[in-house]
């Protein structure tokens, strides 16, 4: 039993609505084992811009910082494609990141028996999968210089810097060995070591780091053909550690084997404050209309008291209803079924929380 302060950032289009079924959740576990949360809010993304012509306030920054942990929605619309890069609702975020010392991004892909026929892929190749995809967040070309687009006519020209550091590659690789041991022992390190020399520093540390870890079977693959062995055996994979731009990639891919990437939630960990959200964007199509699958919000919150808070009964606790809703034919737009009613956003969350207070 505790007091914790559960940053929330909402953010646009539908982090809105799966963001308050996040918390509805995360107040019955709070209920179910005694703990006390308490939700600030705060701004980022296009609402800040629009607020105060900032992606990421300070007041949030600090805020977020005092907090225990952040849950987080989603950021970013069709509004605000045209501002400046450095004030766009993605540089918010990733400013966030940074600022957090965020450098892991654990982004699990679990298919789920119950939605083996959402997927496009055909289930006997996708039943049993289990991939746990571990992004580097804070470094890789998303954050290297130089960067910039400068020149005249023909010869104007963008460019950014693919760079990693040692100390970088070392913590991350450190933890996917550390995750991998309390799953299946395997590790797969994902590169492109044949063409970029920051991916050649990549191999060799990672194979460095593997030395404390004999217990660990660590494979390497290229990129191109991790993202093929993915849809053609994606069974053959346990922990797949990654650079940032590979892993924003693969990890989209991943969610397509679950069947909606409105399924999948991630945690942002490494540093004093972790923080939480579903890996699917704003989908500003589909916001305001009760038409967003929550799941992915709700796993965020159990993501969120496994590693932000340490509470892992009350993450299983939340992880064991959404198998339930799932079991129960409980289906939002995005994972429709033939036969089964599609629910509203509300409807969904509310099912989840049925089973968390029924037992
Ligand atoms: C993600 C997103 C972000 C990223 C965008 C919104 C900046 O695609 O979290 O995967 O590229 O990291
Ligand atoms: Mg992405």
């Amino acid at each position: 039993m505790a007091n914790y302060t559960i940053s929330v950032i909402h953010g646009d289009g539908i982090g809105q609505e799966v963001g308050v079924e996040g918390v509805r959740v995360m107040q019955a576990i709070g209920e179910k084992f005694g703990h006390t949360f308490t939700f600030p809010e705060y701004l980022a993304g296009g609402a800040a811009l629009d607020a105060h012509g900032v992606p990421l306030p300070d007041d949030t920054l600090k805020g977020v910082k005092d907090s225990h942990a952040l849950l987080f929605g989603a950021i970013g619309g069709p509004k605000w494609e045209k501002v400046a890069h450095h004030l766009k609702p993605e540089a918010g975020l990733l400013k966030l990141r940074k600022e957090l010392g965020a450098f892991a991004n654990l982004r699990p892909a679990v298919v789920f028996d119950e939605l083996l026929d959402a997927s496009t892929l055909k289930p006997e190749v996708l039943r049993g999968t289990d991939i746990m995809v571990l992004r580097e967040l804070t470094g890789g070309i998303y954050f290297g210089t130089p960067r910039g687009i400068d020149g005249e006519g023909p010869q104007r020209r963008g460019y950014n810097t693919e760079v990693y550091h040692v100390y970088e590659i070392e913590r991350i690789a450190k933890m996917a060995f550390e995750i991998a041991r309390g799953r299946r022992k395997k590790v797969c390190s994902v590169d492109k070591a044949n063409v970029l020399e920051s991916s050649q520093l990549w191999r060799d540390t990672v194979i460095g780091v593997a030395k404390a870890f004999p217990d660990v079977a660590l494979s390497h693959m290229y990129v191109d053909n991790a993202a093929m062995q993915l849809i053609r055996d994606p069974k053959q994979f346990d922990v797949i550690v990654t650079g940032n731009i590979f892993g924003d990639i693969l990890s989209d891919e991943s969610s397509q084997l679950t069947g909606s990437i409105g399924m999948l939630a991630s945690a942002s960990v490494g540093g004093p404050v972790g923080f939480f959200e579903p890996i699917h964007g704003s989908a500003p199509d589909i916001a305001g209309q009760q038409k967003a699958n929550p799941l992915a919000m709700i796993g965020s919150a159990a993501l969120l008291l496994r590693y932000g808070l340490k509470l892992e009964a009350e993450a299983i606790a939340i992880e064991a209803a959404i198998r339930a809703v799932l079991k129960d034919g409980k289906r939002t737009g995005d994972i429709k079924q033939a036969g089964l009613p599609v629910l509203t956003t509300r409807q969904m969350a509310d099912a989840v929380l049925g089973h968390l207070r029924a037992k």
